[in-house]
């Protein structure tokens, strides 16, 4: 079997968790901070559904040496017999380098080389000229590299060894911003959550992949966006019916253009009490998130935000468990809020199992790491997944 080889987003730690979460523990190693080999055949892996990961490779050798010199050599004798397979046209090749001590220049040198192999087989090709280590996503879709006259090596120093891998699969970062910027109902007052990370919590909460997902705290419609273009039927309520009706037009109007549109049902409700009627399999969300902040709040102001927040959250998970079975999971984006000590987590993930629920827990990363957060953010989003118990 072939593997497959992730290169993860900026939040490694919930890529590394999306993984875990649909493909198990086991035949997942992580290699090294952003890089993942799972034990899977690359052709078995729908990449467009995961948001954690930039990069999909498949693995063709591991290279008993970190030398730089030996590694293109290995590369340009190898070549020509690995272009046999890719058809005929101009070429379009580029390296990444992970982890391995060498430089900018050095790589944009051996790309010359690559180049010149290449011409002496008799075929056109253009190499990417690399201004980093490795080439970012825009340059491995602006440049077709995972097309069929695509080839981008990566080259993954793995302890005394080189992982050589190539890749299949690189983030469409162009059709994330069309998701994200497009929708015609924004706001940024219930905050703007990225279509990768919702993609994520989907991934946490559902790992089989079928079903209706309900989204309890809908907003603009965000989750239920990304569960129907990963193949899930939906359900949102939200306390705000403007928001019922922002989801609408966004997911209903504009996503799916007024067909099929059994697949979502909407409806009003205060999570902390509502009833809902329609079946469902598992809740992806992304709770209530107070308010924005930008700048650290005083200790007053922080402790009024947490302890709303908190309430919310935890009025929900009771009301949840009274209607739903042992064994339903669902993964929950909570706020934590970056303070100079250290995250201040919501208090109601301290007492779960009184709420009727099981944490669960990752073997490759650990609770505390499941935060998403830029560097100048104070309110970070805390995925929390759980089982009913
Ligand atoms: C952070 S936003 C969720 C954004 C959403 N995940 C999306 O994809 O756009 C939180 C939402 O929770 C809603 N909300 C706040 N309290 C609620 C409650 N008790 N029950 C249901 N919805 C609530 C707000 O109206 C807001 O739309």
């Amino acid at each position: 079997m072939i593997e497959s080889i992730f290169i993860l987003g900026r939040q490694p730690a919930l890529g590394i968790a999306e993984l875990e979460s649909l493909y198990g523990s086991d035949g997942l190693r992580v290699v090294s901070d952003s890089i993942v080999q799972l034990a899977k055949d690359p052709s078995e892996i729908v990449f467009g559904r995961l948001g954690g990961s930039i990069k999909h490779a498949k693995l063709l050798t591991i290279l008993p040496t970190t030398s730089w010199p030996e590694l293109i050599r290995y590369i340009t004798r190898s070549l020509p017999e690995h272009l046999k397979y890719i058809p005929e046209g101009k070429v379009k090749c580029g390296l990444s380098v992970y982890d391995l001590s060498v430089k900018v220049d050095q790589i944009n040198k051996a790309g010359l080389e690559i180049k010149r192999v290449i011409k002496k087989t008799g075929r056109s090709v253009r190499v990417v000229p690399n201004k980093e280590l490795a080439l970012n996503s825009a340059q491995v879709l602006h440049n077709s590299l995972t097309g069929p006259l695509g080839l981008e090596l990566l080259l993954i120093r793995d302890g005394q060894k080189t992982i050589l891998a190539q890749t299949v699969a690189g983030q469409n970062i162009e059709a994330y911003a069309r998701r994200d910027q497009a929708r015609p109902k924004r706001d940024a007052r219930v905050g703007m959550l990225p279509p990768k990370l919702a993609q994520t919590i989907i991934n946490l909460a559902r790992p089989d992949l079928v079903g209706t997902i309900l989204d309890p705290f809908c907003g603009t419609g965000v989750v239920l966006q990304e569960a129907l273009l990963m193949g899930f039927s939906t359900y949102g309520s939200d306390i705000d019916q403007r928001m019922v009706e922002f989801t609408r037009e966004n997911v209903v109007t504009w996503l799916l253009n007024d067909d099929d549109t059994g697949r979502v049902q909407l409806e009003h409700g205060d999570a902390t009490a509502h009833v809902w009627e329609t079946p469902f399999d598992a809740i992806a969300t992304e709770t209530y998130l107070g308010q924005p902040f930008s700048a650290p709040p005083s200790p007053d102001k922080l402790h009024e935000v947490t302890q709303t927040c908190n309430t919310i959250t935890k009025k929900f998970l009771r009301n949840l468990a009274k209607q739903t079975s042992p064994g339903f999971r669902l993964c929950l984006a909570v706020p934590a809020w970056k303070t100079v000590r250290g995250f201040t987590h919501l208090p109601t993930l301290e007492k779960l199992a009184e709420l009727g629920y099981n944490r669960v827990s990752f073997v490759h990363v650990s609770d505390h790491d499941l935060l998403y957060y830029r560097p100048d953010q104070i309110v970070a989003r805390e995925l929390v997944t759980l089982i009913r118990k």
